[in-house]
């Protein structure tokens, strides 16, 4: 099947960046971005190496099961790990209110916001995982509270679909970064911004 000769994590340069699939090498660059509590700002708490070593673990068994696992992203003239920003499939002990979905995702170390990197490289994907994937939509979602985030969605022209808001199954009640806001972009919504 055509669906499995596809490598669905491809490595892609631009000018400042590259993005690109997991490697061992990547792990220190996420203990230290999660363990930054500005970058963990919206998130329950800091991530502990331990909490990091899991992730990893997780991102590279996504890759092997979906061929993505939301990628890395590096600057391009350095080689230094600056986040990662993509497609992945969301794996919860719980399932989301609008499962089955593949979302696009984003965190990156303080040194790279306000550049317009977050928006570089989701443009990138989303046009890969609607022109080669043929992906008929693809989501994003995050706290309530995180404008920085949202306005990334915003910026991507996704549109937010207030009726599938959502509180997040790993974040306990009561909790002010519990509810969150769901956004949607539809391959032919895509198309059409994209060719008009
Ligand atoms: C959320 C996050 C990815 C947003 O990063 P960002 O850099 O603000 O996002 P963008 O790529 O859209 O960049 C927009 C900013 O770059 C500026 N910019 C500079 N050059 C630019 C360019 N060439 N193109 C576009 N924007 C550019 C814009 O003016 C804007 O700045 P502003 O926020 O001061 O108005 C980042 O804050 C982050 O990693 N946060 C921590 C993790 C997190 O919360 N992740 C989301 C969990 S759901």
């Amino acid at each position: 099947m055509i669906e499995d000769v596809i490598d669905k994590s491809p490595r892609i340069e631009t000018e400042r960046l590259v993005l690109r699939r997991w490697e061992p090498r990547d792990l220190e660059g996420l203990v230290q971005m999660n363990a930054d509590p500005q970058v963990m700002e919206f998130f329950p708490a800091v991530m502990s190496r331990q909490d990091s070593e899991r992730m990893f673990e997780r991102l590279m068994a996504k890759q092997v099961k979906y061929g993505f696992g939301t990628p890395v992203v590096e600057e391009r003239a350095s080689g230094r790990f600056l986040g990662l920003c993509g497609l992945g499939v969301p794996t919860y002990p719980e399932p989301l209110p609008f499962d089955p979905c593949v979302e696009i995702g984003w965190r990156f170390i303080p040194g790279a916001w306000g550049r317009g990197i977050a928006q570089e490289a989701s443009r990138i994907w989303l046009r890969f995982g609607f022109e080669t994937l043929r992906l008929d939509e693809i989501v994003s979602f995050t706290s309530a509270i995180n404008q920085r985030s949202e306005k990334v969605m915003q910026r991507l022209g996704m549109v937010r679909d207030a009726s599938a808001d959502f509180d997040h199954p790993l974040i306990d009640e009561g909790h002010p970064l519990r509810r969150h806001v769901l956004y949607r972009l539809s391959r032919e919504s895509f198309r059409e911004q994209v060719h008009g």
